[in-house]
């Protein structure tokens, strides 16, 4: 159970992000869901509001470090620390043989699934050890391993 754990999910708006949210809130924590697309956010907040889950919208680019800075610290000043941070949020651009791809979607694809990522975990990491530790969950695909 994660009672009283604080927990954030990034591109939490939909998709797998939105029932990682939702599986997060019926086992106990509190969930920040981060998304840039704040329509959707505030719609999933509003469904985990109504099965008795405390939840709130932070409204976030990943790909943009202030904005990434600003997320936890929102957490912060709501909750004090972070205990659950689940890196989710990507856009794919397509999977498939090296030769037909160009560079730019490579790059792109790097960006977005990778580095995107690895911007989140180095504030969240930094968040965590101030109050002695905390479980991060990085959702890859497939296609990272092919
Ligand atoms: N769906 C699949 O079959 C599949 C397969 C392999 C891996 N994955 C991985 O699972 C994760 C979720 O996939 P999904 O299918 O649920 O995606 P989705 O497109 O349904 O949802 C992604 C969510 O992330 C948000 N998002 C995207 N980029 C963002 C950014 N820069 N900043 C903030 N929010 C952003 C979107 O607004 C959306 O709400 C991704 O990391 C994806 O690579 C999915």
């Amino acid at each position: 159970m994660l009672k009283n754990k604080i927990a954030l999910v990034t591109g939490g708006a939909a998709g797998i992000g939105r029932a990682i949210c939702q599986q997060l809130g019926a086992e106990g924590a509190s969930v920040a869901v981060v998304d840039f697309n704040r329509e959707a956010g505030e719609e999933c907040v509003a469904e985990l509001e109504k099965s008795g889950i405390e939840a709130f919208f932070i409204a976030c680019d990943v790909s943009n470090e202030e904005q990434v800075r600003a997320m936890v610290a929102a957490v912060l000043e709501r909750y004090g620390r972070l205990d659950i941070a689940c890196n989710n949020a990507a856009v794919s651009r397509g999977s498939g043989p090296i030769h037909q791809f160009t560079r730019e979607v490579f790059d792109q694809t790097l960006e977005l699934c990778l580095t995107n990522t690895w911007l989140c975990m180095k504030y969240e990491i930094e968040a965590m050890l101030a109050s002695g530790g905390g479980s991060i969950v990085n959702i890859s695909s497939n296609a990272s391993l092919r």
